[in-house]
C-alpha cells in the first residue's frame, strides 16, 4: 500500500523547487494534489508531471499573502477533493540576505507577509475542516535560518525564526484534536530560489555552501523525502519538530 493513499495534500510553492518535488512524491505515494502558486506556468509543469506518471492533480492559483486569495483557493481545493488532509506551507521568497539597515520597509512587509503572514493565512483556511474530522497533518518549510544567522538576511531569518515558534504553538494548541505539525529547516538546496546563485554566486557563497558536513548542497527530493515521512503515519509521534535538512549546516 502507498503512505499517502486516498489522501489529499495542499502544497504551496508548488509551481518549483521544493514544492514542486514534493507534489510529484506525494502523488507518487497515492495522494490526490492540490497544487497552490502565483505562478501559473509553473503550476502547469507539475500538473503535467504528475499526470505523466499516472497521478491526480489540480493547479489552483493561490497568493499566500492575500487572505481572500488563500480562501478562495482553498475554496476551489476542497470543490475539487472533498477533503485536505494535509498541508505543505512551501511557497516562501528571499530578502537577497540584506542587514536591517538595508531593508527598506517594503521589503521587510513583504517577506513577512508571504513567509510569514502566508503560512498563517494558509492554516487558518485549511485547519477548521481537518479539526471536524480529527485528524490532519501539515509541514512548513522553514529553514536553517530557523536556527542560525546568515541563510538569509534580517526580515529573512526572523520570519523563519517566527515559523519555527509558530510550529510549535500549532502543534501545542491542535496536538489533542488529532493535528500533527511540524517543520523542515533545510540547508543550501538548488532550486528556482538559488540556482543564480550557485551559477553565478561568489567563491565565498560557493565556499560557504560546500563547507557543510555533505560537502554540496541538496536537491529538492532529498526535502521531499523527509516531508514525505512527516506527513505521512511513519511519523505518527512527531509533533512540532523542527527537523534540519541541511547536509550538516547548522551543526558546523
Ligand atoms: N532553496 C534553498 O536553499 C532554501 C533553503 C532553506 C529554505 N528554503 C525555503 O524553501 C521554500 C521553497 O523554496 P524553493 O527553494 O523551492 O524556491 P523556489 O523559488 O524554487 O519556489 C518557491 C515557490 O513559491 C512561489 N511563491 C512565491 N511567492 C508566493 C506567493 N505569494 N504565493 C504563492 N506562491 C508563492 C514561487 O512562485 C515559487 O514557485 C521557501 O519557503 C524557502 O524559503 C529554501
Amino acid at each position: 500500500m502507498k503512505r499517502l493513499e486516498n489522501k489529499v495534500a495542499l502544497i504551496t510553492g508548488a509551481g518549483s523547487g521544493m514544492g514542486r518535488a514534493q507534489a510529484v512524491l506525494f502523488a507518487e505515494e497515492g495522494a490526490s494534489i492540490i497544487a497552490a502558486d502565483i505562478n501559473m506556468d509553473g503550476l502547469k509543469k507539475t500538473v503535467e508531471d504528475i499526470e505523466k506518471k499516472g497521478g491526480s492533480a489540480f493547479a489552483v492559483e493561490i497568493d499566500v499573502s492575500d487572505k481572500s486569495s488563500v480562501e478562495e483557493g482553498v475554496r476551489k481545493g476542497l470543490e475539487k477533493y472533498g477533503k485536505i488532509d494535509i498541508l505543505s506551507n512551501t511557497a516562501g521568497i528571499l530578502d537577497d540576505y540584506k542587514p536591517t539597515l538595508d531593508t527598506p520597509e517594503e521589503l521587510w512587509d513583504k517577506i513577512m507577509s508571504v513567509n510569514l503572514k502566508g503560512v498563517y493565512f494558509m492554516t487558518n483556511a485549511v485547519l477548521p475542516q481537518m479539526i471536524e474530522r480529527e485528524e490532519g497533518t501539515i509541514v512548513n518549510i522553514a529553514s536553517i535560518a530557523a536556527f542560525v544567522a546568515g541563510g538569509g538576511g534580517a526580515a529573512y531569518t526572523s520570519a523563519k525564526h517566527a515559523i519555527a515558534g509558530y510550529t510549535k504553538q500549532l502543534s501545542f494548541d491542535y496536538g489533542k484534536k488529532g493535528i500533527r505539525v511540524n517543520a523542515i529547516a533545510p540547508g543550501a538546496v538548488e532550486t528556482g530560489m538559488t540556482k543564480e546563485i550557485f551559477e553565478e554566486g561568489s567563491a565565498d557563497v560557493m565556499d560557504a555552501v560546500k563547507s557543510v558536513p555533505a560537502g554540496r548542497y541538496g536537491q529538492p527530493e532529498e526535502i521531499a523525502r523527509v516531508a514525505l515521512f512527516l506527513v505521512s503515519e511513519e511519523s505518527s509521534f512527531m509533533h512540532g519538530a523542527i527537523v534540519p535538512v541541511d547536509g550538516g549546516w547548522i551543526v558546523k
